[in-house]
């Protein structure tokens, strides 16, 4: 189809309604797979077109699936089977902040997700912990569901802190907005190691710190913890998703490179249990 004609399509998307995860403490270990396309800094309106036409064939009614485009081609998404999200919110609501997108606006175009902490971001842009949990903060409050990326470095890997520093990013926000509000997220792991550098966790690697995330929040909450959709991300593909999501404590994927091809998304979405 020719790019063109997307500018025939609908200017907005359906009004977002879909309601924030309830709060919830008892244990229900039937967690709802999920499947999230980082389409980072790339992608244009025939992609939109394409993804949306490609995963309209498929059967993907048991997990949810999630996209997360440039904000430019936010609104050109009209699927009711593809949830949308932000790649980043400002931590302000309004203001003199020039450059930023709130999460008012997210909710605008049709937003019921924004990733947050990124380790992209958390690199380029500085953001800290304590950024990170505002920003997790004004989600909330704009009624996104914070996709909140955690993961380490290789050399705090090899220097045996991994734990330690997983833990901390997690703390950050829980002491922030509160361990019952923690049931509204989603949280994705993404060692850095492994971003964009065909480098994958082994499905051990993953389900080890996808058990650790899990146990830390038990601590402070079973329930939230046993709900918890826990993604893995970090050069996630067709051939190796299948291992990934078959291990206990990994609900889903957060997909950069390989969300920009329909197919190879569509398969890691069909990959889900
Ligand atoms: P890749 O799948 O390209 O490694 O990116 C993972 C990621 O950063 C998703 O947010």
């Amino acid at each position: 189809m020719p790019a063109g004609s997307i500018i025939s399509r609908p200017l907005f998307r359906r009004e977002t309604n879909a309601p924030l995860r309830a709060k919830e403490t008892e244990v229900n270990t039937m967690r709802r797979p999920l499947v999230a396309g980082n389409w980072k800094m790339n992608g244009d309106l025939q992609l939109v077109m394409q993804v949306e036409e490609c995963l309209a064939e498929a059967e993907l009614g048991h997990l949810d699936v999630v996209i997360c485009p440039p904000f430019p081609y936010l609104s050109s998404f009209t699927s009711d089977d593809i949830a949308i999200g932000g790649q980043n919110l400002s931590q302000y609501e309004s203001g003199a902040h020039t450059g930023e997108v709130s999460g008012k606006m997210l909710k605008a175009v049709g937003c019921d997700y924004v990733i947050i902490g990124h380790s992209e971001r958390r690199a380029d842009n500085f953001e800290t912990n304590a950024l990170v949990a505002d920003k997790v903060e004004r989600a909330l409050a704009d009624e996104l569901t914070p996709l909140l990326c955690v993961g380490e470095p290789l050399e705090i890997r090899e220097a045996g802190e991994l734990f330690e520093f997983i833990a901390a990013q997690l703390d950050a926000v829980i002491e922030h907005i509160g361990i019952q509000d923690m049931a509204k997220l989603v949280i994705a792991y993404e060692p850095v190691w492994a971003i964009g550098t065909g480098k994958t966790a082994t499905g051990e690697q993953a389900q080890e710190v996808h058990k650790f995330i899990r146990e830390h929040l038990a601590k402070r909450d079973a329930g939230i913890a046993e709900n918890m959709q826990i993604l893995y991300g970090g050069s996630v593909k067709a051939s190796n998703a299948a291992e990934l999501f078959a291990q206990p404590d990994v609900d889903g994927g957060l997909i950069g490179g390989a969300s920009l091809s329909p197919q190879d998304f569509l398969g890691i979405c069909q990959a889900a249990k």
